[in-house]
């Protein structure tokens, strides 16, 4: 019993580490309009646009669901806001995923 309780743990610990937000690889296909302001890998090259590579996947999201409910404000929040329109919740977490991959500038 004591064996199964330890390997159905194990089991689920290694797919939380694979896995530990949303999909990083469907984040990347869902975003291909991000590119232009956070650049392919989320390092942005104009100052006002901020880096999002290698930015904690939980910030990332509550970020966006932020922009989405109208918590962010500004011509920029609004802005933003219009960009993750198309985007479910679990298109955000997939999105956060990936931007929380990439390496750091
Ligand atoms: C036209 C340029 C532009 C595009 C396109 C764009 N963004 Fe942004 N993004 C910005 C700017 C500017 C901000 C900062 C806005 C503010 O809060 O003042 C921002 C902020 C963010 C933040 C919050 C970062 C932080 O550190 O708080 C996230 C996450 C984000 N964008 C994700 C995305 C995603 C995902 C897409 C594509 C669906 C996208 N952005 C498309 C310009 C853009």
């Amino acid at each position: 019993m004591l064996r199964f309780v330890l390997l159905t743990s194990l089991i689920f610990s290694s797919t939380a580490i694979a896995k530990p937000f949303g999909d990083s690889d469907k984040g990347q296909q869902k975003s291909p309009s991000c590119i232009y302001c956070h650049g392919a890998t989320g390092i942005s090259n104009n100052d006002s646009y901020p880096h999002l590579a290698g930015q904690n996947a939980k910030y990332l999201y509550d970020s966006m669901k932020a922009y989405k409910e109208g918590l962010r404000r500004g011509p920029l929040a609004d802005m933003m806001a219009a960009q993750l329109r198309m985007l479910n919740d679990d298109d955000l977490r997939d999105v956060a995923a990936f931007y929380a991959q990439q390496q750091p500038r």
